[in-house]
């Protein structure tokens, strides 16, 4: 694993002690039953009762164990030890059954043996990653033939914006929109995270910025082929601080409601 990852796995090993604990994430609320997916997402990929679902970039396992609550065979993967710990940890205690493996991405192929019906992978997972074309390889090696992947991610457009202004600022650009192979590095500090603004993170992170063009084009060289490509007006979480929350829980720019693009999702399938 190369020092960009490394660096990038201490940063999630604590964001994850951060997160298990965060209002954000509301572990109790899962524990009680709360579904943990998005309700675009539910619908979006359909009923997964008996299907064999692979869950890449899963985190402590929330949204794979909550595919498990909806009938799914799944497996979560992640490179932070600690996630997997905790989704382990979760998955015992609930006595939802689920198979939790600790592997970065590119990784993979030599740590598990099998393909699976569904390629699932969510909200905050391409920024982490150094090589789109290698991931979308790894996506369709997992994938049987026939096999559907789902993305659902946040958009381009809205990761080229200022995450730190203020509720009275206008959108405003600070991030490269075009790919380039070296990271954008940021020191450690000790700045809170999204789950929560108030925490000492103190690790430092490196994030790849990636163009539309270069995501769709990685599927298609992996011979997926898109059945859809959805773009979304909001976005599940407070991205940027001039979206404001509505009444279905979903944050938007309210200034101009339906101009800005802030999520989309995406649906392939693996042809051969
Ligand atoms: C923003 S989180 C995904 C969020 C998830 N949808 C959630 O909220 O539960 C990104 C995850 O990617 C994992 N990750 C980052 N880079 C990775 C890599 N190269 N290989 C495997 N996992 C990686 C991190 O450990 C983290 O758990």
């Amino acid at each position: 694993m190369n020092e960009h990852l490394k660096t990038n796995r201490e940063f999630w090993d604590k964001l994850t002690e951060i997160h298990v604990s965060s209002k954000f994430y509301d572990v109790e609320g899962f524990k009680r039953g709360r579904c943990t997916l998005n309700p675009t997402t539910i619908e979006e990929l359909g009923d997964v009762t008996g299907k064999s679902l692979l869950h890449l970039q899963c985190h402590f396992g929330m949204d794979t164990l909550s595919w498990a609550r909806r009938g799914a065979f799944v497996t979560g993967v992640d490179f932070s030890e600690k996630a997997i710990e905790k989704a382990r940890l979760l998955s015992e205690e609930l006595d939802i059954p689920a198979r939790f493996i600790c592997s970065e991405i590119s990784e993979l192929p030599a740590n598990l043996s099998q393909q699976f019906d569904i390629v699932f992978t969510s909200e905050g997972v391409k920024a982490w990653l150094p090589d789109l074309k290698v991931w979308a390889k790894v996506i369709a090696h997992f994938l049987k033939p026939g096999g559907t992947l789902y993305i659902h991610e946040f958009h381009p457009f809205m990761c080229v914006m200022d995450d730190e202004g203020g509720p009275d600022d206008p959108p405003r650009l600070r991030y490269a929109y075009f790919p380039s192979p070296k990271p954008m590095e940021f020191p450690a500090e000790d700045s809170g995270d999204y789950a929560d603004p108030d925490a000492k993170v103190g690790k430092a992170s490196c994030e790849w910025f990636h163009s539309f063009s270069e995501f769709i084009n990685a599927l298609i060289e992996a011979d997926l082929r898109i059945e859809f490509l959805h773009e979304f007006d909001w976005c599940t979480y407070k991205a940027c601080g001039f979206l404001r929350q509505g009444d279905d829980g979903l944050w938007r720019y309210p200034e101009a409601p339906e101009t800005l693009p802030l999520m989309f999702s995406l649906k392939a399938t693996r042809v051969f």
